[in-house]
């Protein structure tokens, strides 16, 4: 079975805007599904007051949130109480840090990488500082920007108490195996492991128990929805945490990790980003006994296998070329490459390079995209960064045609 292109394409009007515009700087934010665009106008029309008191449109504005709340946490198998919902994953490991903090003592050790973006570095490291804790780094290969699960597990010692990694650069692209490290660190120390999703989550959506982690991060705003990060935090790790909400809102553990206020249409339109994935399975799929989690499972199977074929002829072109230095791996043959593909101009500057392949109509992006640390170590000059193409299910074979022939003409 293949994705239909054509039916994924018509639940995203701005794609009609402009046919012949290639969007591909998904990483950056990728567009909105009509579906989420409905609820959204649906709440705010309609129901948009304070929501969950007793009369009909607060009520229903109070369901409204209800339903996004229950459905995401049904689909990453874990418990409302657990997930946090708020702006942007930058926000998230704030208040996350802020809420560590104090459980961090003298002789602890956490561990950070220098393949994240920043969201899921400084604010660790800058903990560690004022904690007066060690902080180890745990860091890529200077060359291709990949990390060796091997040398992790070197750093990790009785004395670990947080790790923190990435499950998928947005400049690398390929994937970190986040149950067998959990897993391996687990056996080594009591370490609690948190994983920051964004650059995965457009491409794969996980089942969080089963990969055992302790914390989980993402953006929506990137996974076709409004601009929503999704936390996880496991409930067996909040007695250890600094309540970062109100002293009488203590005893909720969904407060707990929110000093703002829900965001309450936004909060309410990430159940459309849900109702986006029921149309696509249903369209594909016809067995309704699966849960949630399998079913996610079995509509990014059919994905993965789509922007498999849209990564493949370029990575072919980039790794082949000797005008550029290609950022992660060449291939997609292990499964783990997601089309978020990043690459560093030899003889002109990377900006010059976008600038090339927007003036021909493709909606690239240069610069260091928050992975400032990754850029630097692997030697490349952050002011400047690298070009990165990235794609998500909805591009199409058409739209890779047009990205490498503006890729030759800007290169050559
Ligand atoms: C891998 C990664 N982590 C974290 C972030 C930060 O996400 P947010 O913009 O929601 O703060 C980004 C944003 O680009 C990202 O790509």
């Amino acid at each position: 079975m293949q994705l239909d292109i054509n039916f994924v394409r018509n639940q995203f009007s701005q794609l009609d805007d402009d046919p012949n515009f290639v969007f591909c700087s998904n990483a950056g934010g990728s567009y909105v599904s009509n579906q989420v665009q409905a609820v959204m106008e649906h709440y705010n029309r309609h129901t948009r007051v304070q929501p969950y008191e007793r009369y009909r449109t607060s009520a229903e504005a109070g369901k409204a949130m209800d339903r996004a709340i229950h459905g995401w946490a049904n689909v990453l198998n874990i418990t409302p109480a657990e997930l946090t919902i708020a702006p942007s994953t930058s926000i998230n490991t704030y208040v996350m840090a802020n809420a560590i903090g104090y459980s961090l003592k003298s002789g602890d050790e956490i561990i950070v990488t220098n393949q994240d973006h920043e969201a899921n570095s400084g604010v660790w490291r800058r903990k560690a500082e004022e904690r007066g804790i060690v902080c180890k780094e745990w860091r890529v290969d200077p060359l291709s920007g990949l990390l060796d699960t091997e040398s992790l597990y070197e750093l990790v010692t009785e004395n670990t108490k947080w790790v923190f990694f990435t499950h998928c650069s947005n400049i690398v692209g390929t994937s970190n195996p986040v149950q067998t490290i959990t897993s391996e660190i687990k056996k080594r120390s009591n370490a609690k492991v948190f994983v920051d999703a964004v650059a995965y989550a457009p491409h794969h959506i996980s089942d969080l128990k089963a990969l055992d982690v302790d914390g989980y991060v993402f953006s929506l705003y990137k996974v076709f929805g409004p601009h929503q990060s999704l936390m996880y935090v496991k409930k067996e790790t909040h007695e250890e945490l600094t309540p970062q909400c109100h002293y009488f809102n203590h005893g909720y553990s969904d407060k707990l990790l929110n000093p703002a206020g829900p965001q309450h249409s936004q909060v309410a339109s990430c159940a459309g980003v849900l109702d986006y994935f029921d149309d696509l399975y249903d369209h594909h799929f016809d067995d309704g006994t699966l849960s949630a989690s399998q079913k996610m499972g079995e509509l990014y199977a059919l994905i993965s296998q789509h922007e498999d074929t849209l990564g493949a002829p370029l990575l072919d072109y980039l790794s082949n070329s000797k005008k550029v230095r290609l950022i992660g791996k060449a291939h997609t043959k292990d499964q783990d490459r997601a089309p978020t593909i990043a690459f560093a101009p030899i003889e002109q500057s990377a900006s010059q390079v976008a600038t090339k392949m927007q003036d021909q109509g493709i909606g690239t992006e240069s610069g260091d995209f928050y992975a400032h640390r990754l850029i630097s170590d692997l030697g490349i000059n952050p002011n400047d960064g690298v070009v990165r193409i990235s794609l998500v299910h909805y591009g199409t074979d058409q739209d890779v045609e047009k990205i490498l022939l503006a890729l030759d003409q800007a290169l050559n």
